[in-house]
């Protein structure tokens, strides 16, 4: 039997399933399926972005589930070219159409662009999370200097009432960014963990094949307890069905502190996405 996805504080109101379901490189009828898939099997927490040209099928997805909108947590992702605030206000709008929804439940910037001042750019997210089209704001592959930047001209901006909600970067054993993660989670942002099976090549570690052996599970749902063990939210993603049931039930499997910690020392700065614009550097 498995659990009801257990929810993260997102910031002072609201929650997110740490459990989420991520959908790059899965188009057309695979993307549809494979997100379909997930909804029956359990995930309430659906990753989607501009980029990854599958808006689309993941609405048509939700719609085709059954699953009542509120219950389920959409995230999307607005390019690094359309920050300035008109091009961000009319591709959100763009992507509700798309996504065939009334709102996201995350909006992220999904890499950042020096060329426009952050400020701006959260200003125009603000906008749209005043109008009701997005419930929470935040950002994915910032350093954690870009983050400090963001914090500190934007806070006039963001007032009291809104937060930066959630930073969402490369994570898994092989790459673990602990001053990120750090930085963030001080900062009261919750940290999504996107490619957390580092592409599959990390389910080949042995010391990672050794816990699931000892505790009789998978490799993939040993790396996705360590990630939620650490209070971090993952969004594996898979067009395999018995993938994606098998990653959803890591929300059954417990690591000892002893395994936390093996998995721990895997780290080696083995950074999988780092494009061109990447912040990150080679
Ligand atoms: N913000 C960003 O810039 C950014 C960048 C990258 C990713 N993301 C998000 O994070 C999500 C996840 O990252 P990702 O897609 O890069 O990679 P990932 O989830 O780390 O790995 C996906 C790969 O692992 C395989 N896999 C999944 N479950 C498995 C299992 N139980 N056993 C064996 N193999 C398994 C999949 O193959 P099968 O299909 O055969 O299962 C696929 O080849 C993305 O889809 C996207 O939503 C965001």
């Amino acid at each position: 039997m498995n659990k009801q996805v257990e929810k993260k504080k997102l910031n002072h109101r609201s929650k997110i399933p740490v459990l989420g379901f991520g959908t790059w490189k899965l188009k057309g009828t695979e993307c549809q399926n494979a997100v379909f898939n997930a909804l029956k099997v359990g995930y309430r927490h659906i990753d989607t972005a501009d980029a990854y040209k599958n808006h689309q099928e993941v609405g048509k997805a939700i719609n085709g589930s059954g699953i009542k909108r509120d219950e389920i947590f959409l995230t999307s992702k607005v390019w690094r070219t359309s920050l300035n605030p008109e091009d961000l206000k009319k591709d959100t709008k763009r992507f509700l159409d798309e996504l065939d929804t009334d709102y996201l439940d995350l909006l992220l910037v999904h890499w950042p662009n020096d060329d426009v001042p952050i400020s701006d750019t959260i200003g125009a997210m603000k906008e749209l999370k005043t109008e009701g089209l997005v419930n929470h704001i935040g950002v994915s592959n910032f350093t954690a200097l870009q983050l400090k930047i963001l914090l500190n001209s934007s806070q006039h901006i963001l007032g009291k009432d809104i937060s930066i909600a959630n930073h969402q970067f490369e994570f898994h054993p092989t790459l673990q960014q602990k001053e990120l993660v750090k930085f963030s989670h001080q900062n009261d942002i919750s940290v999504t963990a996107y490619s957390p099976l580092g592409h599959g090549q990390d389910l080949e570690i042995k010391k990672i094949k050794d816990i699931a052996g000892a505790r009789g599970c998978t490799e993939a749902q040993v790396i996705l307890a360590w990630i939620r063990q650490k209070g971090i939210i993952a969004i594996p993603r898979s067009s395999d069905p018995k993938h994606i049931q098998e990653n959803f039930e890591s929300l059954n499997v417990e690591l000892s502190d002893e395994d936390l910690g093996k998995i721990d020392t895997l780290d080696n700065n083995n950074r999988i996405v780092n494009p061109s614009f990447s912040p990150f550097g080679k």
